[in-house]
């Protein structure tokens, strides 16, 4: 268990111009996975497209909080996050290379790059990282919706590593139950907790808060 700093608000960025890339499914099972750790967690749903918040709007339980801003307004929920005592602030970002996406990069403590292992991903995956790099951003890639066992893979980590930012040393599988929890506004880890999915994504939650020390 890593210590956190009760009263100082970390910023997590999910970015990619690529759409499906998986930003929202890893926003929510990773806000719900910091939550399950015992962190206050503000979700903000800065896409027109408002994927997190239809999750939000389907789910029952109240934590972690779900929010929406444009991307303009981020920083003065942030502020008000912070002042009512929250830990983490999680952005989920529109699949748009506009100027939203360095000024988002610019406030985060991480920026996290969603890439399913394909050709096409990866193209927008490199231009993330520039994104990322110009905003002076810390940044990770997040292998996402890996076919199981897929050798393409180990040749995306091998692909994105080149690109100059750190990978992610666990891949996030494509698996049903990932669909089936942002359908139903659950987390994976609330109906399958002792499942593959569950385990993946606490995986993932515990790398990134790592890199966010
Ligand atoms: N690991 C996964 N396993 C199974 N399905 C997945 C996985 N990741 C994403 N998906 C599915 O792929 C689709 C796109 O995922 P998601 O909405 O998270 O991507 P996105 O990057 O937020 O897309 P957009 O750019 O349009 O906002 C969704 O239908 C989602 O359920
Ligand atoms: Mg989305």
């Amino acid at each position: 268990m890593t210590l956190w700093h009760h009263g100082v608000v970390k910023i997590l960025a999910f970015l990619s111009q690529k759409g499906s890339s998986g930003k929202t499914t890893l926003a929510v099972h990773t806000a719900v996975a910091a939550h399950e750790a015992g962190l206050r967690v503000v979700l903000i749903d800065t896409d027109p497209q408002q994927s997190a918040s239809v999750w939000a709007d389907a789910r029952e339980a109240a934590e972690p909080i779900v929010a929406t801003a444009s991307a303009g307004d981020v920083a003065r929920v942030v502020a008000a996050a912070e002042a009512d005592g929250m830990d983490l602030v999680i952005l989920d970002t529109a699949p748009h290379a506009t100027p939203d996406a360095a000024r988002l990069a610019r406030q985060a403590d991480l920026v996290a790059i969603p890439c399913r292992p394909t050709a096409f991903d990866l193209a927008a995956a490199q231009a993330g990282a520039t994104i990322v790099k110009a905003a002076g951003a810390k940044g990770v890639f997040v292998l996402s919706a890996c076919p199981f066992r897929a050798p393409e893979i180990a040749e995306t980590q091998a692909a994105l590593a080149a690109y100059g930012l750190p990978v992610a040393p666990m891949a996030i599988t494509d698996r049903r139950a990932f669909a089936r929890a942002i359908a139903s506004g659950r987390a994976v880890t609330e109906f399958e907790d002792d499942g593959k999915a569950a385990s993946e994504i606490r995986s993932l939650w515990t790398y990134l808060q790592e890199q966010m020390q």
